[in-house]
């Protein structure tokens, strides 16, 4: 993290300190309880997929060789100015079985301290968008005091739904089908008083914010590889965008020698309710 990016954009041909490079947004202070400010991040192959499809295990995975400690350095400073994550019931499942790492709290020092100095608490809040109901909770929620809420639609299996209730998790019925919805989603978190929403899920929950118009901010880094494969997984799930598909470019960075004989971009696009003029 000690290492040096070049900007782009804007005022082209600066080395910038990629430590701290996100840190610096302040996002917590970009929203308001009346209008979170709601952003994504995704790591992207020039190809452009997030993830490949493993047909034998019948599961996706994102390639190693395609992740960087820069890239998730990164991922951690936008982390740690969310006061609440959005993440789904896929995720809780792979937790759980151990096929993905915890990204659930912020644990590096600075970070935390980080925080505290900025007013947030310890850790953020925790969505869990599911349309199954069929995940396990994470036992690092309950050490880590976070507080964590269940969306779901309307039409979700009441026998799921009175499960997560007896337990004492409050659901957000965000959807008049059994899928949850970007706009009452957001609208919801915006009523529990959440200002820095920070969308951790992947294409089909970035499908769901984007197409309601809840995106503010989306953070995309883009390495300069090509991955191949026949089966894959892009940034979105959906059917066509309109205009809410047009972002605009705020800033872009070039790190020359990460991944290893390639490189990659980092890039931030704004959405028109949230330009650069904000950051
Ligand atoms: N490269 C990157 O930056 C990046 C980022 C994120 C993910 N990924 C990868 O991409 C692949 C697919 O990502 P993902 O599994 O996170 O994908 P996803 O398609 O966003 O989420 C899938 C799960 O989220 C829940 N869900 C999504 N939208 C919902 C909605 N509108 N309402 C209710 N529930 C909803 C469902 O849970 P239930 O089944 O419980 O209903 C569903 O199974 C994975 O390999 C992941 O690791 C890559």
């Amino acid at each position: 993290m000690h290492s040096k990016l070049l900007r782009f954009y804007p005022d082209p041909c600066k080395k910038v300190f990629l430590k701290g490079l996100y840190l610096n947004h302040q996002l917590h202070e970009l929203g308001t309880a009346a209008c979170p400010f709601v952003y994504a991040n995704f790591l992207s192959s020039l190809d452009g997929r997030i993830a490949l499809e493993d047909t034998a295990h019948q599961g996706t995975y994102i390639p190693k060789h395609i992740t960087t400690a820069s890239d998730f350095g990164l991922f951690m400073e936008l982390h740690a100015q969310a006061d609440c994550l959005i993440t789904h019931g896929g995720y809780m499942r792979a937790l759980g079985e151990g096929r993905l790492g915890n990204i659930l709290q912020v644990r590096n020092k600075d970070l935390v301290e980080w925080r505290r100095n900025h007013g947030l608490q310890p850790q953020p809040a925790v969505i869990i968008a599911s349309a199954s109901l069929n995940f396990p909770l994470h036992d690092s929620l309950k050490e880590h005091g976070q507080d964590v809420y269940i969306a779901t639609g309307r039409n979700a299996a009441p026998d799921s739904i009175r499960y997560w209730q007896d337990l004492g998790y409050p659901l957000l019925f965000t959807g008049e089908d059994n899928m949850v919805h970007g706009a009452p989603l957001i609208d919801a978190l915006s009523g529990l008083g959440y200002q820095s929403i920070y969308l951790i899920a992947g294409p089909q929950m970035l499908d769901t914010v984007i197409r309601d118009k809840q995106l503010s901010r989306l953070y995309l880094t883009m390495t300069h590889q090509l991955i191949g494969g026949k089966d894959f997984r892009t940034l979105l799930t959906g059917s066509m965008l309109g205009p809410e598909g047009n972002l605009i470019l705020e800033a872009l960075y070039y790190e020359q020698d990460s991944p290893p004989g390639s490189g990659q971009f980092f890039m931030q696009f704004g959405v028109e309710r949230f330009t650069d003029t904000d950051i």
